[in-house]
């Protein structure tokens, strides 16, 4: 895969766009991670990073003392997470380039073994592999050490009702493109066996419903998604122009109509441990 080969690119308006979701989703990824039992000086890894939104919380949550290796492939979302780590004085924050679905042997260094936490969000759905991601699940951390992961379980929820015909036909377009870029919007349907039959213990498996009316932030991520995606479906000849404008008009609608709500691809939070010596 080229570095840079990202489903959703890596373009300014993108980026945007993840900082936006970040902003939404950051109560509840910070609500895992206390689950999850992270606490100053811990060592964490961030996989499938991005620019780094999440690694920037982890590395405040671990402090000086703790570690946090965030993993990405892209090469700009490297450059920027770096950034990120230096302009927030982040000195227990290293990026490191790695594709999570190549055959590529990870260097551990001595760190192999040493990790209390990992963590992905919106990363397995995109991998044509899940193997070589979950194989550096299991290497990195300790015995005993989580793995926390958002990732969809039911992307069909993803609606605006009661009249979000068009949204309803983006939703169908944007799973078959996943699909095609070999990845699976529903991938944690997979993962929990997939871990059990690693040796992990399920500790917890959490549905993470979320609605958005009246233009709030839930209502401005699924807009921006209609907005953004809708030009690449348009460019993969999966959606059109008339498709998009019908959108549009559909959201322009939805703002100011109180009747109306969006729903979310239903997120799952599956919290596991890894056993063993
Ligand atoms: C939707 S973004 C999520 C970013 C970040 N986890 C977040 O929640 O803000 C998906 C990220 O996965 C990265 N990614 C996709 N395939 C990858 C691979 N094979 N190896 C490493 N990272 C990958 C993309 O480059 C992108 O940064």
């Amino acid at each position: 895969m080229a570095a840079d080969a990202y489903v959703l690119g890596t373009e300014p308006p993108e980026r945007e766009r993840l900082r936006l979701q970040h902003e939404v989703w950051l109560p509840l990824a910070q609500a895992a991670w206390e689950r999850a039992q992270l606490a100053p000086g811990q060592r964490v890894l961030d996989l499938g990073a991005g620019p780094g939104f999440c690694s920037v919380e982890l590395a405040r949550a671990v402090g000086a003392k703790g570690r946090v290796l965030a993993l990405e492939h892209s090469d700009t979302y490297v450059d920027h997470a770096r950034a990120a780590a230096a302009a927030a004085n982040l000195a227990q924050l290293e990026v490191r380039r790695h594709d999570l679905a190549g055959d590529g042997p990870f260097d551990w260094g001595r760190e192999a073994g040493s990790f209390d936490l990992a963590w992905s969000r919106w990363l397995a759905m995109f991998l044509p592999r899940l193997e070589p991601f979950l194989a550096l699940v299991g290497e990195g951390l300790r015995p005993g050490g989580r793995f926390v992961a958002h990732e969809y379980m039911h992307w069909d929820t993803f609606a605006l009702h009661p009249y979000g015909e068009a949204v309803d036909r983006f939703g169908r377009a944007v799973r078959a493109s996943f699909r095609e870029a070999g990845g699976d919007e529903d991938v944690n349907r997979r993962l929990p066996a997939l871990l059990v039959s690693r040796g992990f213990r399920i500790d917890d498996l959490r549905p993470l419903p979320v609605l958005g009316r009246g233009g709030d932030g839930w209502s401005q991520w699924m807009e921006r998604f209609v907005s953004l995606y809708g030009e690449e479906l348009i460019r993969q000849g999966r959606w059109s122009e008339a498709d998009a404008e019908e959108a549009v008009a559909e959201m322009a609608a939805a703002r100011s109509d109180p009747g109306s709500y969006w729903v979310g691809p239903t997120v799952l939070e599956l919290r596991a441990t890894r056993v063993g010596t």
